[in-house]
């Protein structure tokens, strides 16, 4: 048995040797995935890391004092499988009840269990072409239908489209990559007429800028509003997502969270996360900063003749009408600056960058003025 081990792994650079034939004990599920590739998050110190849409600021003073208080003796216990503190703070925020908040390990692990739970029929899913791309990811793993509505050839989500057959709509507002936002009122529409299917809106970047769809919660039961901490909170690192909506849509959500892992959230993710929704202000000057940095950042690279998607994300998603994207995006780096390329069709000309500090992105633009000069 040692000696077979010793064959599998290398300890000394603690890699597994492949050994052909090892994925006939693989499923037939992950044999067939294609796993969603999470932006890079280099070890490196001293880079300008603008590639996977943090925020720049660091969380509340009291959620770190919140996370802290946590370090105790009470860590032998379980946490609190249903995260009440964290539902009972999204509710307040939001003037909902708690019963209507659904609470997650980020909004990924959140939106797992809507695909699986809510999304999953016969008929497909519909999303837009260019979108988050872990969407179609969760559709092969859980073996679904989908189908891919293609955006306007100036990147726009048109909801119109969406007027067809299917077993549920999701898409991002804003999207990602591209930053740009459907209105409420498209949003109002599109419920209107489609009332056989869940209607799921992915709000990740809604704080900076989009409308949010939550005030319709109460009048539209099939609409389910998913949001994080990840980004406008500047609590990445913490892993808490939430989804609101009609309290038999959180029932689905709780009856496949408790099928698979009782306690998605940990104690300090409980506390910091209220700490976090409890701390308005903050939020909104750290919220309103960005707004501002962003629009500086988008005035200044179209002056440098890059075309700037309008953007109510904490990201901007660009392009050069004469410049290589995978060139600048190598360029870039070579200067310790990292931003995001898709390699996908319609957008591989395009970067996205995530907007950092003002500081951060004088660098930024200085550095591509210096590449486009070269
Ligand atoms: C559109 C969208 N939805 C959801 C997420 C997941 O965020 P998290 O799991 O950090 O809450 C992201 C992350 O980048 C995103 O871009």
């Amino acid at each position: 048995m040692s000696g077979m081990r010793k064959a599998v792994i290398d300890h000394e650079t603690i890699k597994y040797k492949r050994i052909p034939g090892m994925s006939r004990y693989w499923s037939s599920v992950v044999q067939n995935i294609i796993p969603y590739t999470p932006g890079e998050q280099p070890k490196l110190s001293n880079l300008i890391k603008l590639n996977t849409n943090e925020n720049p600021y660091g969380p509340s003073p009291k959620v770190l004092e919140a996370v802290k208080a946590e370090a105790a003796d009470t860590l032998r216990l379980y946490p609190d499988p249903n995260s009440d503190r964290v539902k009972a703070a999204v509710a307040a925020y939001y003037g909902l009840t708690p019963s209507q908040v659904f609470v997650g390990n980020g909004s990924d692990e959140v939106l797992a269990f809507v695909f699986q739970a809510l999304l999953k029929h016969e008929k497909p899913l519909l999303f837009p072409d260019i979108t988050y791309s872990f969407y179609p990811v969760y559709c092969r793993v859980y073996e679904m239908n989908y189908e891919t509505v293609p955006v306007t050839g100036d990147l726009a989500i048109k909801l119109d489209d969406y007027l067809r057959p299917n077993g549920g709509i999701i898409f991002p507002n804003p999207n990602a990559p591209t930053g740009r936002s459907v209105t409420l009122s498209a949003i109002g529409e599109l419920l209107e007429k489609n009332t056989e299917s869940v209607v799921v809106i992915d709000e990740a970047y809604v704080d900076f800028g989009a409308e949010s769809a939550v005030p319709l919660v109460d009048r539209y039961p099939n609409l389910l509003v998913v949001q994080t901490l990840s980004k406008a909170r500047s609590l990445a690192g913490l892993r808490v997502g939430f989804a609101m909506g009609h309290p038999m849509l959180i029932e689905a959500l709780d009856r496949v969270k408790n099928s698979f892992n009782s306690y998605p959230l940990d104690r300090f993710a409980i506390a910091g996360a209220a700490a976090a929704l409890e701390d308005k202000a903050y939020f909104e000057k750290t919220r309103d900063r960005i707004i501002r940095t962003r629009e500086s950042l988008v005035r200044k690279l179209r002056e440098l003749g890059f075309e700037v998607l309008p953007s109510v994300a904490n990201f901007i998603f660009v392009r050069h009408p004469e410049r290589d994207a995978v060139d600048l995006a190598r360029r870039l780096r070579e200067r310790s600056i990292i931003v995001r390329h898709f390699p996908l069709p319609r957008i591989e000309q395009y970067l996205r960058i995530t907007v950092g500090t003002d500081e951060q992105c004088e660098v930024l633009v200085s550095s591509l003025a210096e590449i486009l000069g070269s």
